[in-house]
């Protein structure tokens, strides 16, 4: 039998203010229509605290965007979980972060695009870095940790040092800098994205030396760009093994971008528990464990390090989602990465960012 999951992703909403180009939500969006409720939520909730889970992190889109989010965080707080508001910031006023906070609310993750004004409203696609800044001194005010979190690509890379002085300003405890991951809609600007070698050359260091200097202070995170790497990253550190995703149609995702596995079948809870879908399922038992590993992950003793990599890019990028993950070297298909990078780094052909908007 799996172990108990620790967390509960709940993309409340797809719902979001921001157009950011480096979305890892899906390309087709569930409509507010199709959203669970809030009994629904309701029972979700319940059934993941049964099922073990002691964090609830209440994302989107941006989850302000749920009239009902109050009446979701006292419930999260009354079965005893640790909650944390993973927000954009927009919407995020004094008041309502009391409220929040008094309902139960342990946690504020706050988005930031880039280190200035100018470059923070650029990549998100709408003014909205001096709300950030705003909702950062409220989450300070109402004594509650804030991390803050910057997905990192070739149009703030190089503005490293900036964003990490930004969150040490911001007060944050723990600054996430996440290199793009490639599905959804950040697959569509894979080609604006992608940062180069020269760029990474220059910011792991600082990133290396910043760790040093804040230890204690503020804990920094740094997610590799795993396609210049010679080893994949130990994608969600397991399938199906720490935390469950319920996207907001109710859909159970053993991983947030599961749905871009086009042959994977996928569990509702409007159909089943939450306890049958973890434990019996056949999307969280696909790849758990090491017996439906292909070599050379099968005879690899990094398995049991990286997992293989992610299924979610081993499927987009071979269609199958039990191959190695193409960005290990050792992976027959490792030539269609570096072809890749010589392709769409190549500075003549950069495209524009598509904006993520929201019908
Ligand atoms: Fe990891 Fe598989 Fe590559 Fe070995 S062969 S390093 S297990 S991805
Ligand atoms: Fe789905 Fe890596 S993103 S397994």
């Amino acid at each position: 039998m799996a172990e108990a999951p620790f967390g509960l992703l709940a993309e409340l909403t797809h719902r979001c203010p921001l157009q950011c180009g480096y979305c890892s939500n899906p390309l087709e969006l569930v409509r507010r229509d199709a959203e669970l409720s809030t009994e629904d939520w309701r029972r979700v909730f319940d059934q993941a605290r049964a099922l073990g889970c002691l964090q609830i992190h209440l994302s989107g889109g941006e989850p302000l965007l749920r009239p009902d989010l109050p009446e979701l965080v006292a419930h999260a707080n009354s079965l005893g979980c640790y909650v944390n508001l993973v927000t954009s910031g927009v919407g995020l006023s004094r008041d309502r972060l009391r409220e929040l906070a008094s309902l139960g609310v342990d946690h504020v993750q706050l988005s930031l695009q880039d280190a200035t004004k100018e470059g923070n409203d650029r990549i998100a696609g709408i003014k909205a870095f001096d709300r950030k800044v705003e909702a950062a001194a409220h989450v300070l005010d109402e004594g509650l940790p804030l991390t803050v979190n910057t997905v990192l690509h070739r149009q703030n890379l190089d503005n490293i040092a900036g964003i990490i002085a930004m969150a040490e300003q911001m007060g944050a405890e723990r600054l996430e800098l996440a290199n793009t991951q490639y599905y959804g809609w950040a697959l569509r600007n894979r080609a604006v994205l992608l940062p180069t070698r020269a760029q990474l050359a220059i910011a792991d260091p600082i990133v290396a030396a910043a760790q040093e200097r804040l230890r204690g202070r503020m804990e920094i995170v740094y997610v590799i760009a795993d396609y210049h790497e010679a080893h994949p990253k130990p994608c969600m550190y397991g399938w199906g093994a720490r935390q469950l995703t319920v996207a907001p149609n109710g859909d159970v995702l053993p991983c947030p971008a599961a749905t871009v596995i086009s042959s994977l079948t996928i569990e509702n809870v409007r159909d089943s528990s939450l306890h049958e879908i973890w434990h019996d399922s056949p999307s969280f038992n696909a790849f758990r464990g090491f017996e439906w590993m292909q070599d050379p992950c099968r005879s690899c003793p990094r398995k049991e390090i990286d997992f293989g990599g992610c299924r979610c890019q081993a499927f987009q990028l071979t269609g199958d989602a039990a191959a190695t993950d193409p960005v290990c070297s050792l992976s027959p298909e490792r030539s269609t990465v570096d072809l890749i990078l010589e392709t769409e780094m190549a500075p003549a052909e950069v495209p524009a960012m598509a904006m993520r908007k929201m019908r």
